[in-house]
């Protein structure tokens, strides 16, 4: 999507790579929305730290993070010997995978450079295999949110007032966004609505990311607290709520997402206010059987006890906002259950969720593993 960065717009990717150095190269994602950097990762173990401590986030990003950060690894590999090539391989992937559990999106992405890997005889083959892989999942995550964008046209009429949590905007994928797609395709077609962004404690990926990119594209748009969904919702005030997900399962329908998920579609729910999700293939799990089963991280407990911001003439600095002798728990996603949830937006259609499994082959199944 583009940036203004000094009145000047310019085009960026969540997430590229660079073939030269051999490097990742991703937007700084902590830093915004006060300050707009790129950063580099010259090996695999700095790409899993970037994955891990959240300088790129959101399911789709990290997804084509950790496929650029397999090729990495396996280009990174000097010799000719198959066999601890193999050996250096799967080091380098339980890296990536262990970075974050929730989202699913970096096993899938991981999974398809393995394959692709798989074709070719030699290392040297295996390696460049892998990163043509790689480009070709970052690529597809973007054609996947275009056409979320186009299924979800419909649902966005003139004058209506979209509740979104979190960020799946294009910062959460390569670009474009899950959740954002149908309304950029709503503001391409001339169509005039508000977007409210839940702020999104812990981290206020609502207010800092969402609310930024937004902004970037002159959509209208107010950040609300969390807790204030209930009341619009009761006054009238959202018509319809649009989020991502980390991990939807194909075979129940159920949704991880952003903690606090949970509570807008039991509260939708309540006041029979459509909740849909927008997600791309990547993101269907077709393993597990419930959602109980669903790794759910658990932050560290400072995320909760206090808050970043960047003061002006210093860096990004912490506040601590709590009692200083008080713990706290910080579980970062919930699974909300299939029936709160209107429809699944995905780029083949909008689909119920209890129809993911009998519609498995056009959603990308191929068998169980
Ligand atoms: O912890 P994050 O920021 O990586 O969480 C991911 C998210 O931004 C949300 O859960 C989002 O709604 C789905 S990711 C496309």
């Amino acid at each position: 999507m583009q940036v203004k960065i000094r009145g000047q717009r310019k085009s960026f990717r969540t997430v590229r790579f660079d073939a030269a150095t051999n490097s990742v190269v991703l937007i700084e994602q902590r830093l915004l929305p006060h300050r707009f950097e790129l950063v580099s990762t010259r090996n695999h173990r700095e790409t899993a730290a970037a994955i891990r401590n959240m300088v790129v986030r959101g399911a789709g990003a990290i997804g084509a993070t950790a496929a650029y950060g397999l090729a990495q690894g396996a280009r990174a590999f000097r010799g000719t010997h198959r066999g601890l090539f193999k050996r250096h391989l799967s080091k380098v992937f339980g890296d990536l995978m262990n970075a974050r559990p929730t989202a699913v999106d970096p096993l899938n992405a991981m999974h398809g450079v393995q394959a692709a890997m798989a074709f070719g005889k030699t290392v040297a083959q295996k390696q460049s295999l892998a990163l043509a892989a790689a480009e070709e999942f970052a690529n597809e995550n973007t054609e996947h949110c275009r056409n979320i964008g186009q299924h979800g046209l419909r649902l966005i009429p003139n004058g209506c007032t979209v509740l979104t949590h979190c960020n799946a905007g294009w910062l959460a994928f390569v670009d474009i966004g899950s959740a954002t797609a149908p309304l950029y395709a709503a503001q391409a077609a001339g169509r005039k609505f508000l977007v409210l962004c839940d702020e999104t404690r812990p981290r206020c990926q609502g207010a800092s990311l969402t609310a930024w990119e937004l902004a970037q594209q002159d959509v209208p748009h107010n950040i609300i607290v969390d807790n204030a969904a209930g009341h619009l919702m009761q006054r009238g005030k959202i018509d319809l709520v649009i989020v991502g997900a980390d991990r939807v399962l194909g075979r129940t329908g159920e949704v991880a997402n952003k903690i606090g998920t949970y509570t807008k579609a039991v509260l939708a729910h309540r006041h029979r206010i459509p909740f849909y999700v927008a997600i791309p293939l990547s993101t269907l799990d077709w393993k597990l059987s419930s959602g109980l089963e669903i790794p759910i991280e658990e932050r560290d407990e400072a995320e909760v006890l206090g808050a970043w911001g960047v003061a002006s003439g210093r860096g990004r600095t912490y506040v601590r906002t709590a009692n200083p002798t008080s713990s706290a728990l910080n579980p970062a996603f919930d699974v909300t259950p299939a029936e709160l949830i209107t429809g699944i937006i995905t780029p083949v259609g909008i689909i119920r969720p209890e129809d993911l499994w009998r519609r498995r082959a056009e959603l990308g199944w191929v068998g169980d593993p």
